[in-house]
C-alpha cells in the first residue's frame, strides 16, 4: 500500500521516478507526486488521482535534478487530495511515506504548540515538520532522519530529501517492504524490486528496523540500534519482475489466461512430471501436529478456507482457521504441538505478518504460502513455500487464488501421507488428480464466452447472491468478493443450508442467484436449495458440469463446466468466479485494474 522510490541519478530523474511509479501504481492511485533536489533547490510536483494527472503536471511545469524520490497513495489519514499528497514538504526536507505514524496525533500537538504549520490531515507531515525542526537546530540532514526516526511509533516505510544535498536520500524500513538498488554510480530505492526492475538487477532488501544513507556511490546501512551492518545484494530474475498486460486489456485478463501455465509452473517445482512423491522442505513434518492454525485475509483466506476440507478430509488434521485481523485480537489457545500456517500472495499484509508474529513464540513451527520469497512472511516463516506465480499487479487475486489452492492442495495430501491417513495408493491417486489441473483450468477458461453473456444481465443488478455447499462455500464467498470489489455490485454468499436460516428473504425476481454445484455427493442437497429460491422467483445461474446440469432440470441460467474429480473441483471452478466478476465489471465500465479505493499489498492494519 501506497508505493515509494528514489533515484540518485546521472540524468534528470523525474521520468524515471515516473516510469517507477507506474510499475508501483497497483499499490495506491488516489494520488502521486515528485521532489527533486535540482541545483540545491528542493522542488515537488503532486496531483491527484490517477499517475497520468502527475504526467500531465510535470508536461507544464518540468522538475529538473539528478536526484529525487517518488510516490503513489493509498489514502489513510486525510482523503485524496493535492495537499494530502506525497511528498509532504517543511522547510528544507520532504519525505514520501507508506504505513502509518501511530503517535502522529501527539507529535502534530506537540509540534503545534512549537510554532509549526500544517497544510495538510496526513500523518505523514508530521516526519518533515520533526525533521525540518532537528535541521534548525543545526544538526546534519544524517543526524536530523536518525533523530525523527527515534520519535516515530508505529509501521512505515520512508524517504527523505534534503534541500542543498544532491548526493542523499535517506530511507527507513519498520514493518513496510523496502529495498535498495545498485546502480553504476547511481543508487536507487523502492517498495519492491518490480519498482527497480528496468534500472537494476542487484537488489538489497532492508531488515526490520534497518535505515540506510544512500548516495550515488552505495549505501550505509544501519540497523534499529543505529549499528552500521551489512545486508546482502542479490541479483533478482528481471524477466520475472518485469511487468506487462502482454496484449490483454487489463492485468486481471492476463493474469487469469496465465493460470494454466503457473498452476502447470507450480506442480512442476513441488511434484514435477513423473515424480511419485512431493518435494517439499524435510523439516516440514505434519506426523505430530495435533492442530493447523491457518490465518490469512481476503482471497487468501478463502484459499485456506477451501484447504481446511482438505487437511481435515486427507489428513484428519484438526484445523482451525481465521481472518488475521480477527485472530491477533483475540486469546488464541496456542500449543507446542500446533502449525501455525499463513498464506499471502504479497507476503507483506500486514494483519498476516503481526498474526505471524503473534503465535511465533507459541508453536511448533510456522510455514507460509506465498507468492514473494523475498517478502517479510517469507523471511520470517520457518518454512516459506512459493506459489510461483510471477508478479500479479490486477488488484483483485486471480492466479494467486488458484495458485495457493494448488499449493495447499499438495500439502493436505503430503500431510496425510505423513499421518498414514491416506495410503500410498490413495496418495499417487489424488497427485495424479492434481496433475490434471492446468488442463482442466484451460477448459475452463474456454467458456468465457458464455460468461461473457451471462454477465450482461448480472451487470444490471443491484445485489447478487452466491451459493455452495462444502468446498464450493467458499468458492462462492471468492465469487462475492470478486464481484463487489470491481463491479461495485453488492454482493454476498452463503452456505447453501444456511439461506433458509433468514436470507432467503432477500429472494425476489431480480435477484440473480450464482450457485456453484459440481455432481458431487452434496449435490442434491445443494439443487434443493436451489429450488427453494427458483419458487421464489430468484434467478439462477447453476454453475454444474454436464451430469449436474442434466440432473437439475429446468434452471433458467446454466455454465457447464467440465466434469472434473471432486478433490481438484475449487481449483477448477475459481476461473467462473473470476471470468463473472471482470466481464460484469466489463459491462459496467469500471475499473478492472484499479478499481476505486482499494490498493494491493495491505501494509497497514
Ligand atoms: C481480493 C484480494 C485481497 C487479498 C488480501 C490479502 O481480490 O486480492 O482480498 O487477497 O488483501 O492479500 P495477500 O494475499 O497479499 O496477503
Amino acid at each position: 500500500m501506497c508505493g515509494i522510490i528514489g533515484i540518485l541519478g546521472k540524468h534528470e530523474v523525474s521520468p524515471q521516478i515516473l516510469d517507477g511509479l507506474k510499475r508501483l501504481e497497483y499499490r495506491g492511485y488516489d494520488s502521486a507526486g515528485i521532489a527533486t533536489v535540482n541545483r540545491g533547490q528542493l522542488d515537488l510536483r503532486r496531483a491527484v488521482g490517477k499517475l497520468i494527472n502527475l504526467s500531465d503536471a510535470l508536461v507544464h511545469a518540468p522538475l529538473p535534478g539528478r536526484v529525487g524520490i517518488g510516490h503513489t497513495r493509498w489514502a489513510t489519514h486525510g482523503g485524496p487530495s493535492v495537499a494530502n499528497a506525497h511528498p509532504h514538504r517543511a522547510g528544507r526536507v520532504a519525505v514520501v511515506h507508506n504505513g502509518i505514524i501511530e503517535n502522529f496525533r501527539a507529535l502534530r500537538d506537540e509540534l503545534t504548540t512549537e510554532g509549526a504549520q500544517f497544510s495538510s490531515e496526513t500523518d505523514t507531515e508530521t516526519i518533515v515538520h520533526l525533521a525540518s525542526q532537528y535541521l534548525e537546530q543545526g544538526v546534519s540532514p544524517i543526524e536530523a532522519a536518525r533523530s525523527t526516526l527515534k520519535r516515530l511509533e508505529g509501521a512505515f516505510a520512508l524517504a527523505f530529501l534534503f534541500e542543498g544535498e544532491e548526493d542523499l536520500i535517506i530511507c527507513a524500513r519498520r514493518g513496510s517492504p523496502l529495498c535498495i538498488g545498485h546502480g553504476t554510480g547511481e543508487m536507487y530505492l523502492g517498495s519492491d524490486a518490480i519498482a527497480l526492475a528496468d534500472l537494476t538487477d542487484r537488489i538489497t532488501y532492508l531488515e526490520e528496523g534497518d535505515w540506510a544513507v544512500l548516495t550515488h556511490d552505495g549505501a550505509q546501512i544501519f540497523d534499529a540500534e543505529d549499528r552500521q551492518t551489512n545486508r546482502a545484494m542479490t541479483r533478482i530474475n528481471l524477466d520475472t519482475a518485469r511487468v506487462d498486460k502482454s496484449g490483454h486489456k487489463h492485468f486481471m485478463a492476463k493474469e487469469m489466461a496465465e493460470q494454466p501455465g503457473v498452476l502447470q509452473a507450480a506442480m512442476g517445482c513441488y511434484a514435477g512430471p513423473g515424480s511419485t512423491g512431493i518435494t517439499l522442505p524435510p523439516e516440514l513434518d505434519f506426523s505430530a501436529t495435533d492442530r493447523l492454525i491457518m490465518v490469512a485475509c481476503g482471497t487468501a483466506h478463502y484459499a485456506c478456507q477451501v484447504a481446511k476440507y482438505w487437511f481435515e478430509k486427507y489428513a484428519g488434521l484438526a484445523v482451525e482457521l481465521d481472518i488475521a485481523s480477527e485472530f491477533r485480537y483475540r486469546d488464541p489457545v496456542l500449543g507446542p504441538s500446533n502449525m501455525a500456517l499463513f498464506v499471502s500472495q504479497s507476503g507483506e499484509t500486514a494483519d498476516t505478518l503481526a498474526a505471524l508474529r503473534h503465535v511465533k513464540p507459541h508453536v511448533a513451527q510456522v510455514v507460509s504460502v506465498i507468492n514473494v520469497p523475498t517478502s517479510s512472511i517469507a523471511r520470517e516463516s520457518d518454512v516459506a513455500l512459493p506459489i510461483h506465480a510471477g508478479p500479479e499487479i490486477g488488484v483483485a487475486s486471480t492466479k494467486a487464488f488458484t495458485a495457493q489452492l494448488q499449493v495447499l492442495a499438495l500439502l493436505a495430501l503430503q500431510a496425510g501421507l505423513q499421518r498414514g491417513v491416506l495410503d500410498a495408493r490413495d496418495f499417487a491417486a489424488h497427485l495424479e488428480d492434481l496433475r490434471t489441473v492446468p488442463g482442466y483450468v484451460a477448459q475452463a477458461l474456454d467458456r468465457e464466452e458464455d460468461i461473457r453473456r451471462l454477465s450482461e444481465l448480472l451487470s444490471r443488478a443491484r445485489d447478487v447472491l452466491f451459493l455452495g455447499r462444502g468446498v464450493m462455500f467458499p468458492l462462492a464467498l471468492e465469487g462475492a468478493l470478486k464481484l463487489k470489489e470491481i463491479s461495485y455490485i453488492h454482493a454476498e454468499a452463503y452456505a447453501a443450508g444456511e439461506l433458509k436460516h433468514g436470507p432467503i428473504a432477500l429472494v425476489d425476481k431480480d435477484l440473480p442467484v450464482i450457485v456453484f454445484a459440481p455432481f458431487d455427493g452434496l449435490f442434491e442437497k445443494t439443487v434443493s436449495n436451489m429450488q427453494e429460491v427458483m419458487a421464489r422467483q430468484g434467478k439462477v445461474l447453476l454453475i454444474s458440469d454436464a451430469q449436474g446440469l442434466a440432473h437439475a432440470g429446468d434452471v433458467p441460467y446454466q455454465l457447464q463446466m467440465p466434469s472434473v474429480p471432486a478433490f481438484i473441483a475449487p481449483i477448477v471452478y475459481a476461473v467462473p468466479a473470476q471470468l463473472i466478476a471482470y466481464h460484469t465489471a466489463l459491462h459496467r465500465g469500471t475499473d478492472v485494474d484499479q478499481p476505486r479505493n482499494l490498493a494491493k499489498s495491505v501494509t497497514v492494519e
